[in-house]
This record gives structure tokens, C-alpha cells and sequence, in this order.
């Protein structure tokens, strides 16, 4: 049985360990058993990436792919993105180091993608020492971004952007919420949206980071997976417009266990439930402005109808980018559960669909979530959420 097996993803060639050498005894398989790590199901992450650093009209741009694995995201930045002139594709396991090297060849790449084989963190802090200037930095770890978050916060460019992967959404949902407060330093509690909030303390924790560097984020596009969020945003440099930033963008999300109440606040407010009197707990600090911005969203699903139909996840991103266009549009973005709200309220559920037809009949935003059928997104108080989910019309 071959080592290595040579696959296609978007449009580089790629030699990756051959999963069915490592499959357990009953076909299982993970991609963390292999010696280099390659999941096909992250796919959708990897054009998702290639598609929004397309949106941005780099021009001479450096990209470092700080935990590389295979190289796959260096490979695919440096062949699919125009403006994106050289990539660093870096990972401390030596075998996959050697990988990288191959896959570079492979793809006769070696004058733009450069191998390196050091600890993510040593290496973006010594090309910031060194004055490298670098536009978009990805972090796409096992588990948490949070060890790396700060070295790629500060050595990125001014101006430029970061793009982070967490995995690890039991610690940022509230599900384990002691793990959660340690790497994000955040009071998290379960809640009926656990991938939005997942999303919105990443955010939160990155714009925090970013402030105690005298800098501030701008958030550009987001990917909730199953097992996954991914964020990618903007670093820009101000010590009063990151003031400005935690004063407006960070604060929490109030929330009912008891009547499904909730909305954001931007300091702790009364932990009486305005709703049923029952006691709110305040879930954060985490990102409560808008969590997409509409010019790139947009921008993204226009190359994916002209540029990029090659790519293999096409028709999910365009449904997650249609969502996402309208998703922009609406200020603030409060999450909520419609079968759970239905089962507080104790009537059957309504279509989902239905609700949001609703919500916008009254004159409010809404839109669904992809990839989180039953959650809706919307700009309406409780009061009008309720009587949409009591009488959808
Ligand atoms: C999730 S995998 C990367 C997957 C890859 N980006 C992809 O899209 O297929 C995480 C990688 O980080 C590497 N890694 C772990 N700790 C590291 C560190 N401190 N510095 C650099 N690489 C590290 C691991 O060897 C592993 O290859
Ligand atoms: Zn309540």
C-alpha cells in the first residue's frame, strides 16, 4: 500500500498521507493519526479563505500559513489568488516540513512558497523583529487559536489581516466553560445558539488581544462548521479607536435560561430578567457588533459566481454567502433557536422559514444561519420574536 497518495484540492496537486494505512480495525479514521494532518472535510474552509482573500485586491502580497500541515493553504493562496505573491508555509513537525517541500515541488512553486520548520510563534515574532512585512496571516491549529492569537496580532501588517481557526467549540460555546473562560477569558454558560456564541467570544477574544497591542479588528467574513468556526478580520493600529472599538463592539449577551430572553449589553446591567423576573446571566465579554462586513460578502459571492466556480464546496458557499449578504444588513444581529424558543413558549414548532417571513413582515432584518437550521438571526426584540413564533402569519 503506498505512503503518500497525490489528491486535487481547488487547483493544486497534493501528496498526502495515505489515509487507509492508518484506519482502525472497524475502517475508523481520523486525520489527526496520520503523520501529517489532511482532512478533506475542511475543504470547505480552505475555499471559504481562498475566496475572501480574493474579495481583498491584494497586490504583492505576503501570506504566512503559520501551522501548515500538508501546505495546502500556502499552495492554494499563492496559485488562486492574484496580488498574492509569496507564501510561508511553516509547521514544527519535521515530517511535515518535508511534506511542504514535496507539495511545493509537486506544484513547481518553490519561487513563491518557502518551507520553514520552527514554532509558529518564534517565527512571526522574529519576521516582525526582522521588519518582514507580512499582509495575511493564517492560524489554523488543533484546538484553539488563543497561543498564537497575540504573535499574529502583532506581527501582522498594519492594515492587514488575520484569519483564525478554532476547533475547540466545547470551550467557546459554554459546554465547558472553565476550559472556555482559560483560553478566552470569558463567562460562558450553555446556551440554545452555541455556534453563534462560539463565533461571537472568538471575536470578542481576538478584538481584546488586539486592544492590549494598542490595535483594533475589523471583521470581515466567518464559517460556522460542525466542529469548526473560522474567522477572518482586519488589524488596524490606534489606541483610541480600539478604546472606541471595545467601548461599542464588546460586551455581552444577556440571556434567560428560564423564558429565552435576551439581548446584547455592553456592560453588566440588571440581573433581573425583563421578561419572566427570572435571573439573566451575562455570557461574555464577546464580540456584539457585526460579525460580517457587507462589501466583502458580496464581493465574495460575485467571484464566486464569475471566478471560482472551479471551486468544490461552490454551491454551500454561495448558499452561506447569500445568507451572509443579508446577514450585514442587520444591526444588531441577536441570535436565537426557534424550536427551542417554540419548547419555552410551549407551542409546536413553526417552519423557520416562516418565522423570518414574519419578522420581516413587521418591518425587522432576518435571516437563518447555514449550517444552524433551526437558528435565525435577527434585529427584533424578544417581545416581537415571540409572537412570530406563537402566530408566524
Ligand atoms: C490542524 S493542522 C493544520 C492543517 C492545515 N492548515 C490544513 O488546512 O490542512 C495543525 C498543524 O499545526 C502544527 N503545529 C502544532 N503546534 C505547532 C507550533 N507550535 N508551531 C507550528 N506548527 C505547529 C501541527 O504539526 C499540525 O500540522
Ligand atoms: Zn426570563
Amino acid at each position: 500500500m503506498e505512503e503518500l497518495i497525490e489528491i486535487v484540492e481547488g487547483r493544486v496537486r497534493l501528496l498526502v498521507y495515505n489515509p487507509d494505512r492508518f484506519k482502525r480495525s472497524d475502517g475508523v479514521y481520523e486525520p489527526a493519526w496520520a503523520p501529517v494532518f489532511y482532512n478533506p472535510q475542511m475543504t470547505i474552509s480552505r475555499d471559504y479563505s481562498v475566496l475572501n482573500l480574493a474579495t481583498l485586491n491584494l497586490s504583492g502580497a505576503v501570506v504566512v500559513d503559520a501551522l501548515a500541515g500538508s501546505g495546502i493553504r500556502a499552495l492554494r493562496y499563492c496559485t488562486e489568488v492574484v496580488g498574492v505573491e509569496s507564501c510561508l508555509a511553516n509547521d514544527l513537525d519535521t515530517r511535515a516540513y518535508n511534506l511542504i517541500r514535496r507539495n511545493v515541488e509537486l506544484n513547481k512553486l518553490s519561487e513563491k512558497v518557502k518551507a520553514f520548520n520552527e514554532d509558529a510563534n518564534v517565527l512571526l515574532y522574529r519576521l516582525k523583529l526582522l521588519g518582514e512585512r507580512l499582509d495575511f496571516i493564517d492560524i489554523d491549529p488543533y484546538g484553539s487559536p488563543s497561543p498564537f492569537t497575540r504573535s499574529a496580532t502583532w506581527a501582522v501588517a498594519r492594515g492587514g489581516y488575520v484569519g483564525l481557526t478554532a476547533t475547540d467549540l466545547a470551550a467557546l460555546s459554554g459546554s465547558k466553560p472553565w476550559a472556555g473562560s482559560r483560553r478566552y477569558w470569558a463567562s460562558l454558560a450553555v446556551t440554545d445558539v452555541p455556534r453563534v456564541v462560539a463565533l461571537r467570544v472568538l471575536l470578542g477574544y481576538a478584538a481584546r488581544v488586539a486592544a492590549e497591542l494598542d490595535r483594533y479588528v475589523e471583521p470581515l467574513s466567518y464559517l460556522l462548521g460542525r466542529h469548526f468556526v473560522r474567522i477572518m478580520y482586519r488589524v488596524r493600529k490606534g489606541a483610541s479607536a480600539a478604546d472606541a472599538m471595545l467601548a461599542r463592539d464588546v460586551g455581552y449577551l444577556r440571556y434567560c435560561e428560564h423564558c429565552g430572553f435576551r439581548d446584547y449589553v455592553g456592560e453588566f446591567e440588571s440581573p433581573t430578567c425583563p421578561n419572566c423576573g427570572g435571573r439573566v446571566r451575562h455570557i461574555g465579554p464577546l464580540w456584539i457588533g457585526s460579525t460580517v462586513y457587507g462589501e466583502i460578502v458580496a464581493k465574495a459571492r460575485e467571484l464566486l459566481l464569475r471566478d471560482y466556480t472551479y471551486l468544490q464546496t461552490r454551491e454551500e458557499l454561495l448558499r452561506v454567502l447569500e445568507l451572509q449578504v443579508a446577514e450585514a444588513e442587520i444591526h444588531p444581529q441577536v441570535p436565537y433557536d426557534v424550536v427551542h424558543l417554540s419548547s419555552w413558549l410551549k407551542v409546536s414548532t413553526p417552519k423557520v422559514s416562516r418565522v423570518v417571513d414574519c419578522l420581516r413582515s413587521l418591518g425587522y432584518g432576518s435571516v437563518r444561519y447555514y449550517g444552524v437550521p433551526t437558528a435565525i438571526c435577527t434585529n427584533a426584540p424578544y417581545r416581537d420574536v415571540v409572537n412570530c413564533i406563537k402566530s408566524p402569519r
